[in-house]
């Protein structure tokens, strides 16, 4: 039996060691997050997505791994994985976690003995005898990355790495490495997970291109998703793939390969039009976008634990999201993305951020929320890189935020202790008994779309003939009709929905303050400077 319950979900994002400290550390650990499962589960979210956990040096946030079967000490042990995920399972949530397997930390010992020529690892990884030519193009990270092969004088060979240089590149076009793969889905899987976001899938079947052994990249993809069905008939495959909405299908396949891809041209979109205060860009995005199999389904998301990559926008269009969001080069990252968190990007104005937030909540897909973001968490740019957003979660104007009793320079990151999102201003519990707060604004936002399969299944028609800072969708499914309204601009808006709603009764599901003109029978709706309104539309009695 198909078990599609992705389709209608929310997914919170968790860093585990920016969480929650229980042992004193500094680090956030599992402990910490299963004491904090509610208010997950108050936001409304149905899943968790963890990121990496595992053993690692820890040169890349944990996305270098030298131990895919453990937990990193630092977090606790598997048994306390364990038993968060079981507490989870209790909520009714379940919980992906992130499996990256494009590369390994060099520090893995499969690289040590692949370096060595240990006969076994030797093709573990992807080794040259010279220096290729494209050695300097493709980096991921220009101005800290300097190549895609480094020598290693061990092995006295080049090793392939698309990502930093501690971070080898696993060979895929090796079957012995394809059913490691396997062992660890099926490992964890077998602990309890509902499936995964993979790492990196564009790069991790590029090295299917080359002749090897008759697998096709995409064929991989099946193959996974095969083995994944197999072991657990509801797990997902929740794929970081970055590419033109013209490839996508090629990932979802015929709904038997990836089951949830990233809307990264999506986003790129969402903060241009967000910038401009004007919602054509959107709009028009949407009304491009390619059918894909029923089963698929996008995910959407305003920010994550990276930079937002803006690189697929035209130059033009990349800088006007700059010059808005992120004018100062300190907030801008690898010539293309920038590097600052929802709320100081929007300029801490309440309004216009709980608008974003409904309007990525009203898009085609499956919401994915970054932890902090519910809250209003701002970012800090003293810090290196993507970490800027990846500071302590902000419980209590206590001492760190009350996400840990150590010292604030002996947190995992340094808690945000000053300025206007500082957890003296910014913190979680203040917000869960305040009504009119952004944390309680999220959830009734969550509540609505869950209440909305429509959005989650639907196709969206975008409503023509509105203004031109609106963002206006109709979605239709199965008898059920709901219309999303949003103001991208600092000024009011009147909407003419006539042709939209015709005789049908208007319900509005938030009641973020529209104005809905009676006389001109509910067709007249006028939304306030950043307004946002959700309506069930529904036949007149
Ligand atoms: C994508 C992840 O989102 C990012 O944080 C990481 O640095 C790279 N993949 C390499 O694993």
């Amino acid at each position: 039996m198909l078990n599609l319950w992705y389709k209608n979900a929310v997914i919170y994002c968790v860093d585990v060691d920016a969480f929650l400290d229980t042992d004193g550390d500094g680090v956030g650990d599992f402990q910490g997050l299963a004491d904090r499962l509610d208010h997950i589960e108050a936001l409304g979210a149905d899943c968790i997505w963890l990121l990496p956990f595992y053993p690692t040096p820890d040169r890349d946030n944990g996305y270098d791994i030298t131990d895919y079967y453990g937990v990193d000490p630092r977090l606790g042990t598997l048994g306390n994985f364990v038993e968060f995920s079981n507490a989870a399972r209790d909520r009714g949530l379940r919980v992906i976690v992130d499996l990256v397997v494009n590369h390994t930390s060099i520090d893995h010992p499969w690289f040590q003995a692949s370096r060595e020529g240990h006969p076994k690892y030797r093709d573990w990884y992807v080794w040259s005898k010279e220096k290729p030519e494209d050695a300097d193009k493709g980096v991921i990270f220009p101005g800290v990355q300097e190549s895609t092969w480094t020598f290693d004088r061990k092995r006295g060979e080049y090793y392939f790495h698309r990502f930093y240089k501690h971070q080898a590149d696993l060979n895929i076009a090796n079957p012995a490495v394809r059913e490691e793969i396997q062992r660890i889905m099926g490992y964890w899987l077998q602990l309890g997970v509902s499936g995964f976001r993979i790492d990196a899938v564009p790069f991790i079947i590029e090295d299917l291109k080359k002749p090897g052994d008759g697998l096709t990249p995409y064929d991989y993809l099946t193959e996974m998703r095969q083995f994944l069905s197999w072991r657990r008939a509801e797990a997902i495959m929740l794929a970081e793939a970055n590419v033109p909405m013209d490839q996508a299908n090629d990932y979802f396949g015929d709904g038997d390969r990836l089951n949830l891809i990233f809307n990264f041209p999506l986003n790129q979109k969402l903060f241009l039009a967000l910038a401009r205060g004007d919602g054509r860009a959107v709009g028009d995005f949407l009304k491009g976008l390619p059918d894909i199999p029923l089963v698929g389904q996008w995910a959407t998301f305003l920010r994550n634990h990276d930079e937002i990559d803006l690189g697929r926008l035209a130059d033009d269009e990349r800088q006007e999201v700059f010059a808005a969001f992120g004018p100062e080069k300190s907030m801008q990252l690898y010539d293309r993305g920038i590097r600052r968190r929802l709320a100081a990007m929007l300029g801490g104005d309440e309004r216009r951020i709980a608008m974003a937030m409904s309007l990525m909540l009203s898009l085609p897909g499956t919401p994915v929320i970054w932890y902090g973001d519910e809250i209003g968490m701002g970012d800090n740019l003293d810090l290196p890189e993507r970490q800027a957003v990846r500071t302590p979660m902000q419980w209590t104007p206590g001492k760190n935020g009350g996400f840990s009793s150590a010292r604030p320079q002996d947190c995992v990151r340094l808690p945000i202790a000053d300025g206007p999102f500082s957890y003296a201003h910014v913190h979680a519990m203040g917000q869960h008994v305040d009504p009119a707060s952004l944390f309680a604004t999220t959830q009734r936002l969550i509540r609505a779309r869950r209440s909305c399969p429509e959005i989650g299944w639907g196709q969206p028609q975008v409503v023509s003939g509105t203004p031109a800072s609106v963002v206006a969708l109709l979605y239709e499914w199965r008898g059920g009709r709901v219309l999303t309204l949003h103001n991208l601009a600092d000024s009011p808006v009147e909407i003419d929905c006539s042709h939209v709603v015709g005789d049908d009764a208007v319900r509005p599901m938030l009641q973020a303050g529209i104005d809905i003109d009676r006389a001109s029978n509910h067709s007249r709706i006028r939304l306030a400077a950043y307004g946002y309104e959700w309506l069930r539309l529904e036949p007149a009695d």
